[in-house]
């Protein structure tokens, strides 16, 4: 039945107050570092929590700006979410009384597209923006829209929004992807949980994150297997139950901190980090001489070998998981700086992702682009202190590590950008030693 009231939609998210960070560099950073839940297992978690009406409990989820917005999203369609605590949200999708995720949500984050799979499973319709998202490519959503349809739906795209339906019922099918998408791979996923019938998912994305989900959905009554590295499989339920679940570390964080305690030449304990999920990444850095040691739930740092013969150069390549992730292409590059020799960076997955070089270029790094897909860095080189202006999320994260590692003093302008995915990034630094302070354009805000 159409909703039969008119879409004016009140969304007035609030201006974002642009700050900048100021970066004394040059000492090496000492110390323990927890890890929070990773950005991109808890937004899924939320999308997932719709699948049901009743009470789901997600603990351990990163305080950062994109959970703000997913939940403010939620929160604009009727859904009950509630943040007893710090890291905590309770989420209670009982009565959604408006099926459309308007342009300002997507806008401000791409993962809310994430909600189209699990609004049209439950409730066979849902008008949908297509999302933005950061400056590292086109981002289509293709696949997902293709994805969905292969399940039974049928979809328009009009003035910038999807309309999509499912008269009756999703259904069951084979979906077979032309490549690895990972929320391309979440949104067929979480819709074929309630979809008649059985679903088959390849190539399905391997990410951790993705495992994370399939076992919030277990826990909520869902029939979901991953039946091999590359195929998820879904018998299809009339409905599923509330559940609580524990959003898994963020293996991303994690490495972001690694590079921290290596182009500083500090040692560092990471805890609560995922070695498991990082095999790729961890193999770099002790291929490049930086001293590595995983335990049951951490990972120690240890970036002597800096001043004491320093690192070696070695090419990287990004792929799908169990590949080297995309998201730490960056802050590795930063390490790549600090190597002698020449590397060869091939970011193979999206097509702007190095676009943010030419930031570090400032602070001294040698560094040449041969297309949107591949870069020459040469090292090391000694980077110095700049002003320097963040384009998206992980790029921002990466000026931050060459800014520690700089000498002198670094101005960061586009630190709300950080904040989308990193919890309490500054206050985790100082914490181990860095000398930074987070400036709301024209007042200092130290962090102590
Ligand atoms: C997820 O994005 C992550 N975001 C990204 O993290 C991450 O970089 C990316 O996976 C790759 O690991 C979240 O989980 C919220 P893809 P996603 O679909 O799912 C193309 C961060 O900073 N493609 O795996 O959007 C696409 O353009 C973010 O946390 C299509 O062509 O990435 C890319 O080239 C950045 N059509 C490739 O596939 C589609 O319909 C892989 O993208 C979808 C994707």
């Amino acid at each position: 039945m159409a909703d039969a009231r008119p879409f004016h939609w009140e969304y007035r998210p609030e201006p974002v107050a642009r700050e900048v960070f100021r970066i004394d560099g040059g000492q090496p950073l000492t110390g323990m570092v927890t890890i929070s839940g990773a950005k991109n297992s808890a937004l899924k978690l939320f999308a997932a929590a719709t699948l049901t009406g009743e009470r789901c409990r997600l603990t351990n989820v990163p305080e950062i700006e994109d959970v703000r917005v997913m939940a403010e999203t939620l929160r604009d369609l009727g859904v009950v979410v509630e943040h007893p605590a710090d890291n905590v949200y309770e989420i209670a999708s009982g009565d959604v009384e408006w099926l459309f995720v308007p342009l300002e949500a997507a806008a401000r984050m791409r993962a809310s597209f994430i909600l189209l799979g699990p609004l049209l499973a439950r409730f066979g319709r849902v008008i949908i923006s297509n999302p933005g998202g950061d400056r590292i490519g086109r981002r289509p959503v293709d696949l997902h829209v293709e994805a969905m349809r292969t399940l039974g739906a049928s979809i328009d795209y009009r003035n910038g929004y999807y309309f999509a339906t499912a008269p009756g019922r999703l259904r069951g099918a084979e979906v077979t992807f032309p490549f690895v998408s990972v929320m391309g791979t979440e949104n067929a996923l979480l819709a074929a949980t309630l979809a008649d019938g059985h679903t088959v998912i390849r190539p399905a994305a391997q990410e951790p994150e993705v495992d994370d989900l399939i076992s919030f959905l277990q826990a909520m009554g869902a029939a979901v297997e991953r039946t091999a590295p590359d195929t998820i499989e879904v018998d299809g339920r009339k409905r599923l139950r509330g559940a609580e679940h524990r959003v898994m570390p963020d293996r991303i964080e994690a490495g972001t901190f690694a590079i921290a305690a290596a182009v500083t030449g500090g040692r560092v304990i990471l805890q609560d980090a995922p070695c498991d999920d990082l095999a790729a990444f961890i193999e770099i850095l002790r291929g490049v001489g930086v001293g590595v040691t995983c335990g049951p739930d951490s990972i120690e740092i240890d970036g002597a070998a800096l001043h004491a013969g320093g690192y070696t150069a070695r090419d990287i390549e990004t792929a799908p998981y169990p590949g080297l992730a995309t998201d730490l292409q960056p802050p590795t590059a930063v390490l790549l700086t600090q190597a002698a020799g020449t590397s060869h960076v091939h970011e193979a997955i999206f097509e702007d992702r190095l676009e943010w070089t030419t930031e570090i270029r400032r602070m001294g790094a040698k560094l040449k682009l041969t297309d949107g897909h591949h870069a020459t860095i040469t090292g090391p080189s000694s980077l110095v202190g700049a002003e320097v202006e963040i384009g998206d999320l992980r790029a921002g994260a990466s000026l931050m590590l060459a800014a520690l590692a700089a000498k002198g003093t670094s101005t960061i302008h586009g630190a709300h950008h950080v904040h989308r995915g990193y919890e309490n990034i500054e206050g985790k630094f100082l914490d181990i030693g860095a000398s930074i302070t987070r400036d709301a354009e024209g007042t200092t805000v130290n962090d102590s």
